[in-house]
């Protein structure tokens, strides 16, 4: 076991613990966007930072200067002194949270995560926002949990993107909705789905078309996707 400080509390973790697992173990309370209990951490969208100190060398009492860092992926250490809430904290979270938003203002879901951390208007916008924080969750989940990786994160920098191999629909897809459910902004949905076998189409609208094996069967409809009352008893049964 391992004991670190936390918030002025000594808590005790099991080792092989990360800093967010620590806190939430312990109830407090840190915001996160790219992180999901079922995927391996990632850190990526920096919105889990907190403030970090070493402990002071033996013999030494003063306190060591904290920095921030990503709790999702800081493993626990013994003698750690961690603040969740500092000013420093708030106003990292803050302006990540804005220019996250850039991307995304007219996702719903973003303004509810920036308000919740104090952001009442955004100050950046991206000319092309398409509401994609770019944070991985679906392509990991994709990778992870389905097994099949149908879709990733193409291109670099401000142009990076989600999508399947060559822009075009995946024939690895299969259509089972994960990346929709897991999505933090709602920009995947099932509409987009429509003639597609997969939600996996993104970028490649002009091009639709049915679902190979569908057709050959002459099953209807064309095209294989998760249904709505599916991902509610989904969504509802892994809290997604
Ligand atoms: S589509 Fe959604 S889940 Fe995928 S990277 Fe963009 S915001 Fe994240
Ligand atoms: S939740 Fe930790 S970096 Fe995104």
């Amino acid at each position: 076991m391992i004991q670190l400080t936390i918030d002025d509390r000594r808590v005790t973790v099991a080792e092989g613990r990360t800093l967010l697992e620590a806190c939430r173990e312990h109830g407090f309370p840190v915001p996160t966007l790219c992180y999901h209990p079922a995927l391996k951490p990632y850190g990526g969208c920096r919105l889990c930072v907190v403030e970090v100190a070493q402990p002071p060398p033996p013999g030494d009492a003063r306190p060591r200067p904290a920095r921030l860092a990503a709790a999702c992926t800081y493993p626990c250490e013994p003698g750690l002194v961690v603040r969740t809430n500092s000013e420093a904290v708030q106003r990292s979270r803050r302006l990540t949270a804005e220019l996250l938003l850039a991307g995304a203002y007219q996702s719903p879901e973003m303004w509810a995560l920036a308000k919740s951390l104090g952001v009442e208007q955004v100050r950046f916008q991206l000319p092309e926002a398409d509401n994609c924080v770019v944070c991985g969750l679906c392509v990991r989940a994709c990778q992870e949990i389905v097994g099949v990786s149908a879709i990733s994160l193409i291109k670099r920098g401000m142009a990076k993107q989600v999508s399947p191999p060559f822009e075009i629909a995946s024939a690895a897809c299969l259509g089972c909705g994960t990346c929709v459910l897991i999505c933090p902004t709602g920009v995947l949905r099932l509409e987009d789905v429509s003639g597609y076998r997969s939600a996996h189409a993104a970028g490649a609208a002009e091009a639709r078309e049915y679902c190979q094996t569908c057709s050959e069967l002459d099953l209807e409809p064309h095209f294989v996707a998760a249904p709505e009352a599916l991902l509610a008893a989904a969504r509802e049964g892994t809290g997604l």
